[in-house]
């Protein structure tokens, strides 16, 4: 993938350490990038601080050993974005790809 811009990436564990990482390096190539974790207070300081930078954010709660929780993200993030181009599965505890209909890998 060439064009980054205007792409939708979806990180697990993004509130902190290397999602958040990942999640603000998408951002800074003008993606649109689903923050997902699990702590709520931690998620939402980092989705409103990358809004207030102008980055086009969303933030969902999930826990990515429940399965219900990550099909919620994938039709909150194709609700507001409408694909998913990249995920970065990097909570790292459930095989996401299945839920989220991509190919593994
Ligand atoms: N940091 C390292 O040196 C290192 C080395 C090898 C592998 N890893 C792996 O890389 C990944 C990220 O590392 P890190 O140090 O940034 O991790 P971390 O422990 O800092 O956690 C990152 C985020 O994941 C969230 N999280 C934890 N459990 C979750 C769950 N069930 N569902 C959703 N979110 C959840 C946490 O709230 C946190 O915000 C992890 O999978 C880790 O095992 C890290």
């Amino acid at each position: 993938m060439r064009e980054f811009s205007g792409k939708t990436a979806v990180v697990t564990g993004a509130a902190s350490g290397m999602g958040l990482a990942f999640a603000r390096r998408f951002a800074a190539e003008g993606m649109n990038v689903v923050l997902a974790d699990i702590e709520q207070e931690a998620l939402d300081a980092q989705v409103q601080q990358l809004q207030q930078e102008e980055r086009n954010v969303l933030g969902v709660i999930v826990n990515t050993m429940r399965r219900e929780t990550l099909e919620d993200l994938r039709e909150r993030t194709i609700e507001r974005f409408g694909n998913i181009h990249i995920l970065c599965n990097n909570a790292g505890v459930a095989s996401l790809e299945d839920t989220m209909g991509l190919p593994a890998g």
